[in-house]
């Protein structure tokens, strides 16, 4: 992807200004805004309708800049070394001598911590002199963005500035572990959690339906495109938008494939575009073919079944 760096030093001056301005990451689109700034916080918050108990996760260009706010483990070392910049966030305990602003903490001792590795956005990173906190680009509770015009399609004039970097190219958010004692994973995403145990060498507890909620990607509702979805279909009828994985004999106008030969990676990068469109083409019901749980297909049915809890 060629690199816009007009672009750049737009979003650059207005977030240096407290503004918000939609960021491009291979996951998803982030609201992004200073994470040092109460201001800047406020206004991701209130953008997105978003609890105020919620708290923001904070983009980084490296773990040399996250070092003044956070504090490292030999777990965190690893992962970040294998995995990172890229698909996962980490929480970490946080400084006492910290800037984050505490309304993007909610007061919280802890923080939610990437790297993103999409160029555009790294670009900025290295230009700015604070952190971004940017939750994902969509408001609360519902169908996150994959590209530039999504957010338009969520945002309009509401936000100042957004930097397009194409199509996000994992299209599902990152994962999410809590590192600080025992690793547990907070919510499933764009990193396999096989590949992160075999990084550490252990099994990890998986607490994405916990009593407690720590993580709201634990919320039963979420990332719903507000029509109800039906899981696991082989049947349906003309009044609903079928979401297939592979290529069938017939084709019908309700029908929408993620991918044509059941690769999974295209499946996950084209589910919330599709998600949109099928809402935008005004089916009140959602049926979804039985998608194999593996891999980021475990991902995809995790998101699909939040979503179908409406
Ligand atoms: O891929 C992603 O993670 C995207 C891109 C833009 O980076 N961001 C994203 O942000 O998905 P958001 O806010 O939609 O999801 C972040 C999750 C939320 O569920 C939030 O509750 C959780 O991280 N979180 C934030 N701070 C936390 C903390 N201190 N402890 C536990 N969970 C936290
Ligand atoms: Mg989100």
């Amino acid at each position: 992807m060629k690199i816009n760096l007009a672009n750049i030093k737009k979003a650059k001056k207005l977030l240096n200004l407290g503004e918000c301005v939609a960021i491009p990451t291979e996951t998803v689109y982030g609201l992004a805004g200073d994470a040092y700034s109460d201001k800047a916080c406020m206004k991701i918050f209130k953008l997105k309708k978003r609890p105020k108990n919620n708290p923001l996760i904070v983009h980084y260009l490296n773990k040399q800049d996250l070092k003044k706010d956070c504090n490292f483990n030999s777990n965190f070392l690893k992962l970040y070394k294998k995995f990172c910049p890229g698909p996962i966030t980490f929480i970490l305990d946080l400084k006492k001598s910290s800037k984050i602003s505490k309304i993007a903490t909610n007061n919280k001792r802890s923080l939610a911590v990437r790297f993103p590795k999409h160029p555009v956005t790294r670009n900025l990173l290295k230009e700015l002199k604070f952190p971004l906190a940017a939750p994902s680009a969509n408001p609360s509770s519902r169908v996150s963005a994959v590209c530039s015009s999504d957010v338009k399609e969520d945002f309009g004039k509401k936000i100042a500035y957004i930097l397009d970097g194409g199509k996000s190219s994992i299209g599902l958010e990152s994962t999410i572990i809590d590192i600080r004692k025992k690793p547990k994973i907070l919510r499933l995403g764009g990193l396999n959690i096989s590949t992160i145990q075999k990084a550490l060498n252990k099994k990890i507890v998986i607490q994405n339906k916990p009593s407690k909620i720590s993580a709201p990607g634990q919320f039963k509702l979420h990332y719903s495109p507000g029509i109800p979805i039906r899981l696991n279909a082989k049947k349906t009828n003309d009044r609903e938008a079928y979401i297939l994985i592979k290529k069938t004999k017939l084709i019908k106008p309700n029908y929408y494939f993620l991918t044509k030969n059941r690769n999974l990676n295209e499946a996950a990068k084209n589910l919330y575009s599709t998600l949109r469109k099928i809402k935008k083409n005004k089916f009140r019901f959602i049926a979804v073919s039985k998608i194999p749980n593996k891999g980021i297909g475990k991902t995809i049915n995790d998101r699909l079944l939040r979503a179908s809890k409406f």
